[in-house]
């Protein structure tokens, strides 16, 4: 019998206009820090802030557009919309509902999911099952985040490693032997959950709060995290690390980037680095490596790519795709 699985036949992404260097973060909003601790303790050079006209919606939006027109298909033809995000443009509806109207789709299925960094794991596996049991036949799936919008610029343990984009895949139900998402394991513990999270919320402050996090502690969590479920997912489809082409991680940290292959025994050359361009993006940051990497021909028909990720929550995942 044949395996019915979903495939990645397209990907997208977007930045927003302004990109701040360190040196101009610390400048415009009078942080305390230096290029130099920053680019040391996690690889950041840049992150890009969303003016006033680009939401969550407008990037997700224009990420789609360009996931769908490289993929060659259709808005009328996608019948499921899954969005990640942490920072959606209003409390209600769901900001997957701006992206359907924006992209003038009149009927499908679509929603947000909220598991912050791991989000787009989170989304893509939700899909995937969908997909797979006949919801529909062609996917969306998105990050987005506007995630500098909860970031309280007195904090420079936390603002200067924040950045605001988009990205998207197009997935696609097939029956092509060996393609597609082979599996995505996922794993949360909300024992640690004050250890990355805001300080308001619509039922608790009636605010949207602002960032809080234990950076050391959630660095010690994620590198464990990250191989434990790459190595889970990489058994429960028959691989081993030596067959992997490429790694997306999460780009939070490059020295969690770092790390995690060292432990994996994946050199660093198969993993794709973004963080230094744009920072931690939250949701949307695998989904924008992702697409770097597939536009600038790193990652091609047949190779073998693990996606992981690490967040809020805690939240972490794995999927192992064939392209
Ligand atoms: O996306 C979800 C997952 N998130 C993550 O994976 C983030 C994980 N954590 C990290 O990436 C790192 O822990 C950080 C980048 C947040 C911090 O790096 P660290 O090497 O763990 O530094 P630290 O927190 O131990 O701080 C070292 C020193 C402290 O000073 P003292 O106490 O040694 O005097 C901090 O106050 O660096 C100081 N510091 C800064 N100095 C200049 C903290 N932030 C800054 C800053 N500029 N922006």
């Amino acid at each position: 019998m044949t395996i019915k699985r979903s495939a990645i036949i397209g990907t997208g992404s977007v930045l927003p206009k302004q990109r701040l260097s360190n040196e101009e973060l610390a400048e415009t909003h009078h942080i305390d820090t230096s290029d130099s601790w920053i680019v040391e303790r996690t690889g950041i050079h840049y992150r890009h802030i969303a003016d006033s006209d680009e939401t969550t919606g407008t990037l997700a939006t224009e990420a789609a557009r360009r996931a769908l027109k490289n993929a060659g298909v259709k808005a009328e033809d996608v019948g499921l919309i899954v969005l990640a995000t942490t920072t959606p443009d209003q409390t209600l509806p769901a900001t997957a509902m701006t992206v359907q109207a924006a992209l003038g789709i009149n009927d499908c299925v679509a929603f947000d999911v909220q598991a912050v960094c791991s989000g787009f794991l989170y989304a893509l596996s939700v899909a995937d099952s969908m997909l797979r049991t006949g919801t529909a036949d062609i996917a969306v799936v998105i990050g987005a985040e506007t995630f500098t919008r909860l970031l309280n610029w007195e904090d420079r343990t936390t603002c200067v490693l924040f950045g605001d984009g988009a990205g998207a895949v197009v997935l696609r139900r097939t029956e092509e032997e060996g393609k597609g998402i082979q599996t995505v394991k996922l794993h949360a513990d909300g024992r640690y959950k004050d250890l990355l999270c805001s300080s308001g919320g619509p039922s608790s402050t009636g605010t949207v709060g602002t960032l809080l996090m234990k950076g050391r502690e959630v660095f010690r969590h994620a590198v464990t995290n990250l191989v434990t479920v790459t190595q889970e997912a990489l058994l429960s489809s028959g691989f081993d690390a030596s067959q992997v082409d490429w790694i997306v991680p999460h780009q939070a940290n490059a020295r969690i980037l770092d790390a995690t292959a060292r432990k994996l025994g994946v050199p660093s050359e198969r993993v794709v680095m973004t963080v230094d361009m744009h920072a931690n993006t939250a949701a949307a940051s695998v989904p924008l490596a992702l697409d770097a990497a597939v536009q600038d021909g790193r990652i091609k028909s047949g190779d073998l790519v693990v996606l992981e990720a690490m967040g809020g929550g805690f939240t972490w995942g794995a999927a192992v795709i064939r392209f």
